[in-house]
């Protein structure tokens, strides 16, 4: 109900602006809402005069000059920098790196501050003492605590389930709980991940080992984020493999005692300075609406930090140098962010949605690409049916690269809060499969680069990007 009345309101503040009467014939049909019909035609035309423009983007991002060159950037960032995690020097870095590098390709830069978390590893080790000495890799999760420095050695408890847990409450106290949950899938697993220490803490555990949340292991653990609650001791957490998660559940289903000893130094600085980096190309025609692009340019502190999320910083990127080297400008502004501490909660993007929103009737669409540049298959869209029908057209003038599907349900930590006050938002969906594999692990290297996967990303990207920021009216909303 209360999206009808939201829609009536639009579309009445639609009504009483003037500029649409300025609209040539064939874009005003689109206002002529009582048939569904006269709406497609008006916009299928508009779009469908884009179909050269798109071919010369993708002609130059696939075949010609351009070729390679999202790749070759990822590469000379990656194996400059490293990896980049919040309130690292390194990050401060790579935020250097990429402003003198846009900047010097001609686009518009500025950097926006930000107060970001500062949480730093230290040396970690663990090793099984029982029933047989074996050491165990680990990767201290992001926000924990560190041990004591003399280490924590207790008896293991190994569940499989928060409800396993529960039925077990009485042998958690003053053990290290050992999280063998099978993977599901990310959004359902990583719960693991996020509140195994504070669950386990719950019922007197000393300290938490979590089952890597991947559904491949070559013996590699991931880290990621983990949320103490409030109100809950904090104790030590780190990730393991899948192979010891295993091994140790197996050891403890035939009745033998695990014991295992544990050291962190992680500890939390107090919060660092940064930056959100933005790029642009101004609009000539309404450069105060925005078309904003995205990736974020922080990391894990293990691997290059080149899938996640380089990939995607870089083709936020390249879809800009893209337009500007066909001498394209749009009428509504291009605006490439590149965002800071994603990894430790979407603090940059959040700090951006508070500090931008009082200008939200003038985002038109905002792009995340955060899950990969490998072979892109289709553009995923949250938005009204109206906004879906105008983006139902503008992918089909992605046929030359063979992908013109539009999913539901645009993703992106950084761009939740735009999408979820009613802004159109658009990711990237690429052939992912082995996304998880590499995630937050030292697998995260430019060997899962692929250069032409990513010209047709970047490709994508700057169709996308560039007819949404031409069309004559934004996307509704
Ligand atoms: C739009 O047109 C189609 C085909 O003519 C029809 O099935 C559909 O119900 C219409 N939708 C609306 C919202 O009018
Ligand atoms: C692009 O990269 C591919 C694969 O590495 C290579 O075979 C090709 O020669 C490169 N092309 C250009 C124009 O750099
Ligand atoms: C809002 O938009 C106006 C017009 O483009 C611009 O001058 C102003 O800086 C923007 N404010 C913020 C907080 O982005
Ligand atoms: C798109 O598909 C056609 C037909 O399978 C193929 O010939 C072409 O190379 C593909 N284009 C790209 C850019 O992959
Ligand atoms: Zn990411």
């Amino acid at each position: 109900m209360a999206g009808v009345w939201r829609l009536l309101f639009l579309f009445l503040m639609w009504s009483l602006c003037e500029s649409h009467l300025h609209f040539p014939p064939s874009v005003r049909e689109i206002s002529a809402a009582s048939s569904n019909k006269t709406v497609k035609r008006g916009i299928t035309a508009e779009v469908a005069g884009y179909t050269d423009v798109a071919k010369r983007i993708i002609d130059l991002a696939v075949f010609g000059a351009a070729r390679n060159r999202s790749y070759t950037r990822l590469a000379d960032f990656t194996d400059t920098i490293g990896n980049r995690v919040s309130g690292s020097d390194n990050l401060n870095m790579a935020i250097k790196y990429m402003y003198s590098a846009m900047a010097k390709d001609g686009l518009d830069v500025h950097l926006e501050p930000v107060k970001i978390p500062h949480w730093v590893r230290g040396k970690e080790s663990a090793q099984m003492i029982l029933p047989r000495t074996k050491s165990l890799a680990i990767l201290g999760l992001g926000s924990s605590i560190g041990t004591p420095p003399e280490g924590i050695k207790a008896e293991v408890l190994v569940v499989q389930s928060f409800e396993e847990l529960k039925q077990r409450a009485s042998e958690a106290a003053g053990r290290i709980v050992v999280f063998n949950q099978p993977f599901v899938s990310y959004g359902e697993t990583v719960a693991y991940r996020a509140f195994g220490a504070s669950e386990a803490a719950k019922l007197g555990a000393v300290a938490t080992l979590i089952r890597s949340i991947t559904p491949f292991s070559i013996n590699s653990p991931h880290t990621g984020w983990q949320d103490y609650q409030d109100g809950v001791k904090r104790i030590p957490t780190a990730c393991i493999t899948v192979e010891d998660a295993e091994l140790m559940w197996r050891i403890a289903q035939r009745g033998q005692q695990i014991v295992v000893r544990l050291y962190m130094e992680a500890k939390t600085l107090p919060d660092a300075d940064s930056f959100n980096t933005v790029a642009e190309i101004k609009g000539w025609q309404h450069p105060e609406q925005v078309v904003l692009l995205s990736g974020h340019l922080d990391s894990w502190d293990v691997g290059q930090g080149a899938m996640d999320d380089g990939g995607g910083a870089m083709i936020s990127w390249e879809a800009l140098s893209l337009i500007k080297n066909l001498g394209l400008r749009p009428r509504r502004t291009l605006r490439t962010v590149l965002w800071t501490a994603e990894e430790q909660g979407g603090v940059g993007a959040q700090q951006y949605f508070s500090l931008h929103k009082g200008n939200m009737s003038n985002f038109d669409l905002v792009m995340e690409s955060d899950l990969g540049t490998f072979t892109p298959v289709a553009l995923q869209f949250t938005g009204s049916d109206a906004a879906r029908k105008v983006m139902q057209e503008v992918v089909k003038l992605l046929a030359p690269i063979n992908v013109t599907k539009l999913e539901n349900n645009g993703e992106g930590t950084d761009i939740s809060p735009w999408m979820e006050a009613g802004v159109p938002g658009a990711s990237l969906h690429t052939a992912d499969s082995r996304y998880f594999w590499f995630h937050h692990s030292e697998g995260d290297t430019m060997s899962v680069q692929d250069p032409r996967d990513m010209d047709l990303c970047s490709a994508l990207w700057a169709v996308v990007a560039y007819v949404v920021a031409d069309l004559q009216d934004m996307l509704p909303r």
